[in-house]
């Protein structure tokens, strides 16, 4: 393979699930001086290109009117089914777009021959990685339970968002309609256009009635309707936005780097529970992300909250550990926090999954 990004032939096949998928070394889209245990935020320069941003529904969906997309489904070791755009289907995507104002990582997305993963430009964000599996499976267990009542969630990191895509599908199955804020954050708003959202709707859509859905994606021209593909017409598209109304779900979605930058954009929203999968990969990214989560709960109105943090328990090659990890954020936490541990015993390389209380 001589692509660079990570990604196998099969692209969002269970092959990435193997050892191969160890995330590759990348350099921060910061500059930074060596900070003291717990100010690691405050001494990150975020590069102007790299600030984050706000990005509404509507701007994101303008940016998919009519696409066709093609996805496929997977059954976690929990039994519970959730589906995945395909990333040929986004490179298609991508190369159709007459316009040509793509960026720098589309252009990089489809150039098979580019050998060098680029130095913030790609944090991970097109595949699905293992974590977000074993989070879905606890989500399932919280869900099952009644034990997941959060009403401000942000997937911090969240590539795919198979977590929040499942957590929408169960809320909407359910016909569950306690008001729900999901903000889904991304390195690269590509990712956010291109699988965060696309992965939404296509959950979203297997919650529809058959016939309904055909209805709804088929028109007078174009009579196909697949199992593994979805059509994007406007009529859809009102639909899902008819449902978000009616389930009392707001989406918001959040490009560009961690930081105290980011906090600030996050802070009225007040929220009570951060799911953050195979996040903590690198020395870089470890600290950032105990701080902010730290930061996050903190500054948050909700009485009590929790982070879930899903992650290998060593990242060859990369530098970072769920052991570090751990020493981190408790040599931070204040009072208010505890952590507890539960490993995930399915395989040779042992992953886990942190929760992070607050209650002030
Ligand atoms: C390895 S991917 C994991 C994606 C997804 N959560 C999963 O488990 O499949 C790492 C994620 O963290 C995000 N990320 C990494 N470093 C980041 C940074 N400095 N600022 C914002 N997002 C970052 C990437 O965009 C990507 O979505």
């Amino acid at each position: 393979m001589s692509f660079s990004f990570g990604f196998t032939k099969d692209d969002f096949s269970d092959d990435e699930l193997d050892e191969s998928s160890h995330i590759q070394p990348t350099v921060p889209s910061t500059t930074q001086t060596q900070p003291n245990k717990g100010d690691y935020l405050e001494s990150l320069t975020i590069l102007d290109e790299n600030l984050p941003k706000k990005h509404s529904l509507d701007s994101i969906l303008d940016t998919l009117k009519d696409v066709r997309l093609t996805f496929d489904n997977y059954t976690t070791t929990g039994q519970n089914i959730i589906y995945r755009r395909e990333l040929f289907d986004v490179k298609h995507q991508i190369m159709m777009e007459a316009d040509n104002q793509n960026s720098k990582l589309s252009e990089l997305l489809i150039d098979e021959n580019n050998n060098d993963l680029q130095k913030n430009v790609y944090e991970g964000g097109f595949k699905s990685w293992e974590c977000a599996y074993d989070t879905v499976d606890k989500l399932s267990q919280l869900i099952d339970q009644g034990k997941l009542t959060s009403s401000s969630i942000l997937e911090f990191g969240c590539g795919t968002a198979l977590p929040s895509c499942f957590i929408l599908m169960k809320k909407i199955q359910s016909k569950n309609t306690d008001p729900l804020r999901l903000t889904l954050s991304d390195f690269n708003f590509d990712v956010l256009r291109l699988v965060t959202l696309p992965n939404i709707l296509i959950h979203w859509a297997s919650t529809l009635p058959v016939e309904q859905l055909h209805s709804l994606t088929t028109t007078e021209n174009d009579q196909r309707f697949s199992n593994d593909e979805l059509s994007l017409t406007p009529a859809l598209i009102e639909q899902f936005k008819k449902d978000l109304r009616q389930y009392n779900i707001e989406l918001s979605f959040i490009s560009g780097s961690w930081g105290k930058q980011f906090n600030e954009i996050i802070s009225g929203d007040n929220v009570d529970l951060i799911i953050s999968s195979e996040t903590i990969y690198s020395p870089e990214s470890l600290p950032i992300v105990a701080e902010s989560i730290k930061q996050i709960l903190t500054n948050s109105n909700a009485d009590s909250s929790l982070a879930i943090v899903a992650a290998k328990n060593i990242y060859f090659g990369v530098g970072g550990s769920l052991v570090e990890f751990l020493n981190y954020f408790n040599q931070i936490k204040s009072a208010e926090f505890t952590v507890t541990v539960e490993e995930v015993n399915d395989a040779q390389l042992k992953r886990s999954l942190v929760y992070i209380n607050y209650s002030s």
